[in-house]
């Protein structure tokens, strides 16, 4: 039997990126080498089927509503082809965990969508990229895996879950509470949990996707509570006619008493407003007579996707 092939998605990030000094891990260009070029110096994929697309080159700061539809629109394709055993996409560290909460929520995916990265560039004297690509590949060969999951040094992580919570180690991601879904160590993948089921109306949320053009998402902002705050920068958001704030609170979900007047005034003008937590690990527990809705565990910038996905016409 011809052995099923993996697609690797590539949109830039550190993984791609070079330094005019090897060994230079700090003052280098992301996105700087194509996928293919990547691929190639890996000599342990020389016996893999792979078709590599270069979707996007950038870092991935600069991660743009075009490139996440494209980038939905291309798994999509991949994931319905019978020969095909797993999509791997190549990203920037820094907004990793929202593309994935993203591609999580519009992609009914009964297959292995595997986001991988570096913290070091190519040209560093120990680049992890190229053992995180061979791990994310592991990921996506695996029978039973499915749904959207980030390798990085090893572990194993679900989309809803998954941050970065170090600027600098390699072991840059953390599950939370939650933990990882596993680990792969030497090429064998061991999963300690369920693999991740697809959001129930991924496939609504993949149509408004396709439909809506890339420049008209809905203004969706996120203000964060902290001392002395205002509501100087809500009430600069009510006229550019934002649709919905997030705003990551203190604590378990608190507001500075200024700040919530402001966003009161917001959400009595028809803005939606869902508080998460500026806080690294744990949730907002709800508890009766809260002013605003919690994001259900979710993160800031992860309840922001959520909230765009919803306003989505
Ligand atoms: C990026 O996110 O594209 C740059 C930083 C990184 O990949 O670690």
């Amino acid at each position: 039997m011809t052995p099923q092939k993996i697609v690797v998605l590539a949109t830039g990030g550190t993984l791609a990126g070079t330094s005019a000094t090897a060994g230079d891990n700090v003052g280098y260009s992301a996105a700087q080498l194509g996928i293919a070029e990547i691929l190639g110096r890996i000599p342990q994929l020389k016996d893999t089927p792979l078709v590599s697309e270069q979707v996007a080159q950038v870092d991935s700061k600069d991660m743009t509503w075009a490139i996440w539809s494209t980038l939905a629109q291309r798994c999509s394709h991949w994931l319905s082809q019978p020969d095909v055993a797993g999509v791997v996409i190549t990203h920037g560290t820094d907004t990793l965990e929202e593309t994935a909460f993203f591609l999580h929520c519009v992609l009914a995916a009964s297959k292995p969508v595997v986001l991988t990265c570096a913290m070091r560039p190519a040209t560093s004297l120990a680049a992890d990229g190229p053992q995180n690509i061979v791990d994310a590949i592991a990921v996506a060969n695996t029978p039973g895996a499915r749904g959207v999951v980030a390798v990085c040094a090893g572990t194993i992580h679900g989309a809803v879950d998954v941050t970065k919570q170090h600027t600098y180690r390699l072991d840059a991601f953390s599950s939370g509470d939650a933990g990882p879904i596993g680990v792969v160590q030497e090429g064998v993948v061991r999963a300690s949990r369920a693999w991740p089921q697809s959001a129930s109306n991924a496939a609504l949320a993949f149509a408004k996707v396709v439909a809506a053009p890339t420049d008209g998402w809905p203004l969706v902002e996120i203000v964060m509570s902290h001392a002395g705050a205002s509501g100087t920068v809500v009430d600069a958001l009510l006229a550019q006619r934002v649709s919905g704030i997030v705003v990551a609170a203190t604590g378990n979900g608190t507001i500075h008493h200024d700040l919530e007047a402001a966003l009161l005034r917001a959400q009595a003008a028809g803005v939606r407003i869902v508080r998460s937590t500026r806080v690294a690990c744990g949730r907002v527990i709800p508890h009766p007579g809260d002013l605003f809705p919690d994001s259900g565990g979710l993160s800031p910038v992860k309840a922001r996707i959520a909230m765009l996905l919803d306003l989505l016409a």
